[in-house]
């Protein structure tokens, strides 16, 4: 592909991205015409060359991608992820440039208020809904891989800590059937979820375990509050207990990793980290055997050894 060509097709990305968020806003891959809306039309026949509608007569239909991820009520659904997306990531990513000069989520200066980092995830329930969602249709193409990247099949208790919908807690019980589970999150969460233990990890005291997991936590913390968790699962633990993280491990070539190094700078407090940076953090929490797996998925994955 020549240079004006990637250029070119930069310039038009975040059109294409905006036209499904729109389509799923309007429910269209559910199946919904929204008379109200006057260019309609405009919109459909967009969603054909992107791969997400075709025509049958005169009706658009779903292409079969679409069908999967784009349809609400699909166990594979993305919409929530790109309801958040719409919602929340699109107008804050229009201050990337604050953010990089000014080294900060972009939270307050579009949405306003103070607060502890995911009060801003939570701002409405419908909000917290669209998040764990979003992270619930993510997590059941990446659990699968990353359970599987060791072998867990010596622990007995996994505690997933952060572990929202329960997505890699299943994953690991159908890989490993013998493996008790318990998912770890805040209060609000436990509310939405009633499998899942409400607590907090900065401040509450972690249940007993011998496997503990971290899928996409670390990427939201400083290294300061990245030692104080590490270091409080590390106590937790029995010798010879272990800690599996799911994280995208970032490289120079990995474009997804540094998009998502990007996201996380206008987001979050926290970074996509290298291999060597998710060893230097465990090794300084007394974590001496420490192995990473890249698994082709959108996530990969490390275990650490007490
Ligand atoms: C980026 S999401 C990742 C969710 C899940 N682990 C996954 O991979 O899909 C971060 C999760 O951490 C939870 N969380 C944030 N702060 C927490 C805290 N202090 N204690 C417990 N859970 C927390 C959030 O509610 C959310 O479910």
């Amino acid at each position: 592909m020549t240079t004006s060509n990637i250029v070119l097709e930069l310039i038009d990305a975040f059109r294409h991205s905006k036209t499904m968020f729109a389509a799923v806003e309007l429910g269209i891959f559910d199946g919904a015409r929204p008379a109200e809306y006057k260019e309609l039309t405009r919109l459909l026949d967009a969603c054909i060359p992107l791969g997400l509608l075709e025509r049958r007569g005169d009706q658009y239909v779903n292409t079969d991608v679409a069908d999967r991820y784009l349809r609400s009520d699909s166990p594979d659904t993305l919409t929530g992820y790109i309801r958040y997306s719409n919602r929340a990531l699109f107008p804050m990513w229009g201050h990337l440039e604050d953010a990089l000069r000014e080294g900060s989520s972009r939270w307050k200066q579009v949405f306003g208020g103070d607060g502890p980092l995911f009060t801003h995830f939570y701002q409405s329930e419908d909000a917290m809904r669209q998040f764990l969602l979003g992270m619930h249709g993510f997590g059941r193409i990446t659990s699968p891989p990353v359970v599987a990247a060791f072998d867990l099949s010596r622990f007995q208790h996994l505690v997933d800590l952060g572990g929202a919908t329960g997505h890699l807690a299943g994953a690991a019980r159908e890989r490993y059937p013998n493996l008790k589970t318990t998912v770890f999150d805040l209060p609000q969460v436990a509310a939405l979820f009633p499998q899942v233990t409400p607590g907090d990890f900065f401040t509450d005291p972690l249940p007993p375990a011998d496997l503990y997991a971290l899928g996409r936590i670390l990427h939201d913390w400083s290294d300061e509050k990245c030692k104080t968790l590490l270091d409080k699962i590390y106590a937790a633990l029995p010798p010879g207990g272990g800690l599996l993280v799911a994280e995208k491990l970032l490289s120079e070539t990995n474009l997804a990793a540094q998009m998502q190094n990007l996201n996380m700078l206008v987001v979050t407090e926290g970074r996509e980290r290298t291999a060597q940076g998710y060893t230097t953090l465990l090794r300084a929490a007394g974590f001496q055997h420490v192995e990473h797996r890249v698994t082709g998925a959108p996530l990969d994955a490390t275990l650490a050894i007490k």
